[in-house]
């Protein structure tokens, strides 16, 4: 090889495609130039990956980041700043933001933004509605885009598509990804008056947001997708029979699960947490939680996001349900599944696949998601031995706190590598480097 390269990784574990071996990287205008045992005299700047291993960059493809409308709980800045800290490459916002990112000229104030202090790589879903599904053909191919999101049920924000006839709209406009968040409306509605009446108890949370109003949404979607011929990504999954039936519609249906429903449980979590676990979908029973690890051995599952919310503590500190639901996890997503990995709940490898070939495959992302030749040179370097307590104060969500305050983990992220530049290691930000991800083309029809 004549070409000298800018950077070379060496002596690190890396997981690759055909499985997990010794192997040093070879980095050259920000691309994995070559991947094999070099010499060091090849490059610019050696780094040792002595005891690590060097997975491709996780890509976060769930998080909510406030700006514009709720800059006093996080902006693009400090949400990409924690991605960052916590070994996130990359991270895909999402639209229930206010004004809501349902336009191109929202779209285009959040890229503007999001460049001034771009920590990770970014891009945005467009808010789907009855109203604007016309558009969405066109605005969800803008450069940026990463795919639309609906509301089947009320969260934070007004973005909603509550009957089959707006989900259909939706569903009948464009052909990228539709990521869906699966709560049925009219169902909560009526259960909040029935089912939760006066209570203020957080632990109320999962009984009233029921099981069976997932369910039903879902089975609704599910439903749609097949009239429309329009696959469908059903997010936060978060009960057994949700499970269960996504798991006979895999031909037209992908799944997201999160660490908070993988590693919390009911009634545990509310009177531990009160309303720092409350959550949309929420966390609910064990038995729940045991389901969706099962979809994650058995493959059903293909993503996993961290659905990153963050709300100050004195939103937090409101009554019951008067306090508003989601909880920060962008930079706690790592080292939370690292600890899974450790205690033998998942491989390293699928903990990849879920967090960076997953997203690539239904994303369609160009050039990232795996440690291969020409690929951006995106990594998180970490240490599966390295013991940690979680806390609030590494917190770099504005926000200021996390539910895993006081948790001990084994696993963490020691570097965070963006197209060949260390943008964290061991714990120190260094420079914001990010651009927007980029994705296939969707080749046109004819005609
Ligand atoms: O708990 C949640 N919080 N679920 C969502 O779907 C939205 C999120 C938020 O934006 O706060």
């Amino acid at each position: 090889m004549s070409t000298h390269a800018d950077l070379l990784l060496i002596n690190g574990t890396v997981v690759l495609p055909e499985g997990t071996r010794q192997a040093d990287i070879l980095v050259k205008d920000g691309k994995i130039h070559d991947i094999g045992a070099f010499n060091p005299t090849m490059a610019g700047e050696i780094i040792d990956c002595g005891g690590l291993h060097i997975l491709p960059g996780v890509i976060d493809t769930q998080v909510h980041f406030r700006e514009p409308g709720g800059e006093h709980k996080e902006t693009l800045e400090t949400g990409m700043k924690a991605a960052a800290m916590g070994g996130v490459t990359a991270i895909f916002e999402m639209p229930n933001t206010n004004p809501l990112t349902t336009t191109p000229e929202g779209l285009a104030r959040k890229m503007e933004a999001a460049a001034k202090a771009p920590w990770t790589e970014y891009a945005f879903y467009f808010g789907g509605t009855a109203a604007n599904s016309q558009n969405l053909p066109e605005w969800e191919n803008l450069p940026g885009v990463c795919g639309v999101k609906i509301f089947m049920g009320s969260s934070t924000g007004d973005l909603l598509a509550a009957t089959d006839e707006e989900v259909e709209a939706v569903l009948r406009n464009g052909r990228r990804v539709v990521a869906v968040h699966a709560e049925d409306e009219a169902m909560m509605i009526e259960n909040k008056k029935n089912i939760l009446g006066n209570s203020t108890d957080p632990a109320m949370h999962h009984i009233w947001r029921s099981v069976e109003s997932c369910v039903s949404a879902t089975m609704r979607l599910l439903r749609l997708a097949r009239k429309t011929g329009r696959r469908v990504h059903v997010l936060h999954i978060t009960s057994a029979q949700e499970m269960e039936i996504l798991a006979q519609n895999r031909d037209i249906a992908s799944v997201e699960v999160l660490p908070n429903h993988l590693t919390l449980s009911a009634p545990d979590c509310y009177l531990r947490l009160g309303t720092k676990a409350q959550q949309n979908p929420p966390i609910r029973e064990l038995h729940h939680q045991l389901a969706l690890w099962k979809g994650i051995r058995d493959g059903t599952v293909d993503i996993l996001g961290s659905d990153h919310a963050p709300h100050t503590l004195e939103e937090k500190g409101k009554t019951y349900p008067g306090s508003p639901s989601g909880t920060p996890g962008v930079q706690t997503l790592v080292p939370i599944m690292l600890d899974h990995v450790n205690k033998g709940s998942l491989t390293l490898e699928r903990f990849v696949d879920l967090v960076s070939y997953g997203p690539q495959r239904i994303h369609q992302i160009a050039n990232k998601g795996r440690i291969v030749r020409g690929y951006d040179a995106d990594f998180t370097v970490v240490d599966l031995r390295k013991k940690m307590d979680i806390t609030n104060v590494q917190q770099q969500t504005k926000c200021g706190w996390t539910p895993f305050d006081g948790t001990k983990v084994k696993g963490w992220p020691i570097m965070t590598i963006i197209r060949g530049q260390m943008v964290m290691r061991e714990d120190e930000l260094l420079k914001p480097i990010g651009e927007p991800v980029r994705f296939r083309e969707t080749l046109k029809m004819a005609g």
